[in-house]
């Protein structure tokens, strides 16, 4: 019996066009999740007159699920905290208070965190 050529008929025809178009979808977000870029493993991020803070991003990166609980507040790019607060867009201790909800957060649940005390996050002179 001969296939029908008409319609959807015709849409569905062909199982090994649409297995290779899935394949180069498939191909194609395996290239973007691998290309993505994590950033520096560590961050010197500018404290102010307290110090600066020396952050390990790599390891905030593997513990949290979600690059959004920092970034939602500042983009992907080097400098972006500092180009924020210094055009008012970003609180002083805007991103600083993120950091330090979570850090107590976890420590009052019992797990293990980061510092939560002023001078084991601003321990350096800059
Ligand atoms: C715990 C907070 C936090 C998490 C989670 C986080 N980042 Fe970041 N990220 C930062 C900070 C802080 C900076 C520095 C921003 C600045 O320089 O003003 C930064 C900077 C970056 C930069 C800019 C390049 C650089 O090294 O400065 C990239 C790219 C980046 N992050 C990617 C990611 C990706 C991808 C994820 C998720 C897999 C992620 N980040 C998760 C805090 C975080
Ligand atoms: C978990 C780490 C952490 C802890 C603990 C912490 N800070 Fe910060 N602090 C930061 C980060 C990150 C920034 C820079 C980003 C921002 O301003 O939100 C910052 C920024 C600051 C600034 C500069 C604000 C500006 O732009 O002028 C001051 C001042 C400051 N912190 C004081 C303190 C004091 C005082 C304490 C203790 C009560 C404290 N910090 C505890 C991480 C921390
Ligand atoms: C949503 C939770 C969360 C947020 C937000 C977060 N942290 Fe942490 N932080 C952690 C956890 C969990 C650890 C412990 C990781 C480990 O030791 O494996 C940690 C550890 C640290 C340490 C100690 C690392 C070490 O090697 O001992 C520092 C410093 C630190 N965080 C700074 C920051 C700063 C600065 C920010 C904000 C820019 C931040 N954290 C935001 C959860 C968080």
């Amino acid at each position: 019996m001969k296939r029908p050529t008409k319609g959807f008929g015709r849409f569905f025809m062909n199982i090994k066009q649409w297995t290779s178009l899935g394949l180069i979808f498939l191909l194609g977000f395996i290239l973007t999740a691998w290309a993505e870029n994590k950033g520096a493993e560590k961050i010197l991020i500018q404290g102010g007159a307290s110090g600066n803070i020396d952050f390990p991003h790599h390891k905030h990166q593997n513990t949290l699920s979600d690059c959004n609980i920092c970034h939602a507040q500042f983009p992907q790019n080097s400098g972006a905290i500092d180009s924020l607060k210094k055009s008012g867009k970003l609180e002083k201790k805007g991103v600083m208070n993120t950091c330090l909800k979570c850090h107590r957060d976890m420590a009052k649940a019992g797990k293990k965190t980061g510092p939560t005390s002023c001078k084991q996050c601003h321990s350096i002179k800059g």
